[in-house]
């Protein structure tokens, strides 16, 4: 890997069944950087995120994760699924489900160490939720839960951290709460966000992938008012 390079895809060629996913994906992201990634629904934006926390193996091609291969690489990556369901009527406290991500250091008694209690609390107060951490999970709004979610997902201190839609049926507030703490995360980590909101995030990120069958990249003021409209195409020759 090149120096600084944190995620690398030579090749990569993904298929479900017959289907083919993703096509020849070459991709390398640096240390620090934020991406944005969006594309048509079906575009293989998930699958790219399962592919580099190995839950899914690419057909040809290679994939690194920090030098390692994505298995082996999982536990410096933190991952917040698309549309994380928990069910609201489960008695789970907001410091419980952020405990939850420290499964791999439960004593063999079923107890957390108190170093792990304090960075349950401690990614609390990142995400601005200490004072809800006994409260029940089920009693928080849509953003407060995402933002659980997030706190939840970077307790083990990950280098990298995946994103896959974060902001999808959030209210505009609560929304703009979530960016505030990624440009914070951001300041620590690497960071792959999925959106479909381009028009919030073009003055965020450092860069764009457009993944839709193959996997494009661009710079924010590359990106064409069509894209930011939701509609997509390949580039358009003029003249
Ligand atoms: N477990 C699966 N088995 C078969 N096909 C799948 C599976 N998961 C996703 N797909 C298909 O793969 C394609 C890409 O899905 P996905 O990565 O979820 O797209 P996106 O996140 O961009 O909406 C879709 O056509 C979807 O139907
Ligand atoms: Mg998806």
């Amino acid at each position: 890997m090149k120096k600084n390079e944190v995620i690398r895809l030579c090749d990569v060629d993904f298929v479900y069944d017959d289907a083919q996913i993703l096509d020849k994906v070459n991709v390398s992201i640096s240390e620090g950087e934020l991406i944005g990634i969006f594309g048509p629904n079906g575009g293989g934006k998930t699958t790219f995120l399962k592919l580099l926390m190995g839950f899914v193996k690419p057909y040809l091609g290679s994939i690194e994760i920090l030098g390692k291969p994505p298995k082996e690489a999982r536990k410096d990556i933190g991952y917040v699924p698309q549309g994380t369901h928990i069910d609201k009527q489960f008695p789970i406290s907001v410091l419980e489900v952020v405990l939850g991500g420290a499964l791999s250091l439960l004593s063999p008694f079923g107890f957390y160490p108190k170093k792990v209690k304090e960075q349950a609390e401690e990614v609390l107060v990142k995400v601005g939720l200490i004072d809800y951490r006994n409260r029940p999970f089920g009693t928080l709004s849509g953003g407060q839960a995402q933002r659980v979610l997030i706190a939840r997902s970077i307790i083990s201190k990950p280098k990298i951290l995946l994103l896959d839609e974060p902001t999808a049926s959030i209210d505009p507030e609560a929304e703009q709460e979530i960016y505030n703490l990624i440009m914070q995360l951001k300041k620590s980590m690497t960071i792959l966000m999925v959106t479909h909101d381009l028009q919030a995030v073009i003055n965020m990120v450092e860069r764009l992938l457009c993944i839709k069958r193959s996997v494009s990249s661009c710079a924010p003021e590359e990106v064409c008012g069509h894209f930011a409209m939701g509609l997509y195409h390949t580039p358009i020759k003029r003249g």
